[in-house]
């Protein structure tokens, strides 16, 4: 059997097939033991009517080999057509997206030389599920979902990596003063996961604040753990902070299988010119060559490239002679920076710091598996439902109270979020969807049967319901918020 790894490559759009020619020169140059496989995504699929961008045939290949690296490719803008990456990292189940995002500073201009930091973005939960609603003319929803096993494995593999890669920081980013319930379950599951990691230190920040904070003082930070819409936006201001989009690398880790690309896209205004910087994808790939356990090939290119960089060799993207006050030596296209890249092999960075990944366990991390459920008693105490609405509070809460029965009792009208019955304000704005709240008021709990019947009686007096969601405390626990002056 050779002791070859089997990869997955697709060279993508745009710039896609020169930088990845680039770094599969340099990957094999280097003694990297892969036996690839190539594909073919993106826009020549997309065209030929396969609405994802990726065929059944690409599909036997990943399935096969569970390594995928990956060139830009071009989603086509309008409806119909869905984005690859989105429907990748979903039925891979790749929950973890990995950003190492690191000045090179005096080499590459950047305002924070110190900084050096990962982001651990959750990649498959929170609003990327994708759940939207109209629900009526003029309000629309999206709907957020964290889980327990979701944010456990996300914060577990934070601190795994953490530990892994000699980091000694995990800050929680969430904004759960506001999202009690959803964003609070995220930090309740990072402080539990902490405790079981004492040698890693840990914090959290709300994130508006943290995201500031990583602009304008990157270099606190050291290991950043997220759900899935903060990771995207911070992973983006601090690729930016280091000087250039052009330089990240990714991946996106699930527990069998593993995709690694460029943090950027398939640029496809200098495709075709050689120009385009080859370093996002190939960092990609030395994240690659580190998770199949090849760290050793993986440190020879990082190092060679990190010379690279520090010879003043470099793409147009981050070249800045001495006039301009840069310490750029020599402007390259994308073939240029790749055989300076490759005549450095088996050297190291003087001034930069040498990368060595021996500490790296081989095969990715291994992470246990998750806490058994802890299941709690639970108790339906009441309803909330949705009711489109044209009349004023008043009117509706007069409605309905007519269709109330047993101990099922309006408690509470809001609409977006904010109390507007009883005793609502009368400045309140109110748009046509309103939300009731029904509440057992004999402390006997709730049985669907009225619920359905209340139902009933709200259809035969014309009050149409747009949804419904059941209210449950867990062990005694609200499992549902208050409105906004409740
Ligand atoms: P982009 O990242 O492709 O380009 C943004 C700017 O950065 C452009 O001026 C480009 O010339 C420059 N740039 C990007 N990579 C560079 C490199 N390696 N060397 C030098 N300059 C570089 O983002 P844009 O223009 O928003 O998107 C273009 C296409 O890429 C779209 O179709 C988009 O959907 C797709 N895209 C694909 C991604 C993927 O496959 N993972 C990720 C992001 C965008
Ligand atoms: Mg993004």
């Amino acid at each position: 059997m050779s002791d070859k790894t089997p990869i997955t490559v697709a060279r993508g759009d745009g710039i896609g097939p020169e930088i990845m020619d680039a770094t599969l020169q340099i990957l094999e140059a280097a003694g990297a033991q892969l036996e690839i496989e190539e594909i073919e995504i993106g826009k020549a699929v997309y065209e030929s009517g396969v609405t994802n961008g990726i065929s059944d045939g690409a599909w036997d290949s990943l399935n096969r080999t569970k390594i995928f690296l990956k060139a830009p490719i071009t989603t086509p803008q309008g409806g119909g057509f869905k984005s690859l990456n989105v429907t990748i990292r979903k039925q891979c189940s790749l929950y973890a997206n990995v950003r190492p995002c690191v000045a090179y500073a005096p080499y590459v201009k950047t305002h924070h030389p110190k900084m050096n930091l990962v982001i651990v973005r959750e990649n498959e939960e929170d609003l990327y599920g994708g759940i939207e609603y109209r629900q009526s003319q003029d309000v629309m929803a999206s709907l957020k979902i964290i889980s327990r096993p979701g944010t456990e494995r996300i914060c577990r593999y934070a601190f795994e990596y953490a530990r892994a890669n000699g980091r000694k920081k995990v800050t929680c980013m969430s904004k759960d003063n506001i999202m009690k319930i959803s964003d609070g379950l995220f930090h309740k599951v990072f402080d539990e996961i902490a405790a079981e990691y004492p040698d890693i230190e840990n914090d959290h920040m709300i994130v508006d604040i943290g995201t500031a904070k990583v602009a304008a003082h990157p270099e606190m930070f050291d290991v950043i753990v997220t759900a899935n819409l903060y990771g995207d936006i911070i992973s983006d201001v601090a690729a930016e902070v280091t000087g250039s989009v052009g330089l990240g690398g990714s991946a996106n880790i699930g527990a069998d299988f593993a995709m690694f690309e460029a943090v950027h896209g398939s640029a496809p205004d200098i495709a075709g010119q050689g120009i385009a910087n080859p370093s996002g994808l190939l960092l990609g790939a030395v994240q690659m060559l580190v998770h199949i356990g090849q760290g050793d090939v993986a440190a020879k290119i990082h190092n060679a490239w990190l010379k690279t960089i520090e010879d003043g060799i470099h793409t147009g993207d981050i070249y800045r002679s001495k006039e301009d006050g840069g310490v750029s030596t020599e402007k390259v296209g994308t073939d240029g920076f790749c055989k300076a890249v490759l005549a450095r092999l088996g050297q190291s960075p003087s001034t930069l710091t040498p990368v060595d990944y021996s500490s790296v366990p081989s095969g990715g991390l291994k992470l246990p598996p998750l806490k058994p459920r802890v299941t709690v008693p639970q108790e339906r105490v009441g309803v909330d439902i949705g009711i489109n609405w044209d009349g004023s509070a008043d009117d509706l809460a007069a409605n309905v109270q007519a269709c109330e029965a047993d101990n099922l009792k309006l408690q509470m009208i809001s609409n977006r979020g904010t109390k507007v019955w009883p005793d609502g304000k009368a400045g309140t704005f109110c748009a046509d969807n309103w939300r009731l709240r029904f509440m057992a008021d004999d402390g006997q709990g709730v049985k669907t049967s009225q619920v359905i019947a209340l139902m009933q009686r709200m259809n035969e007096n014309d009050l149409n319901f747009t949804k419904s969601v059941m209210l449950n405390n867990y062990d005694g626990v609200p499992g549902f918020t208050v409105a906004q002056g409740e």
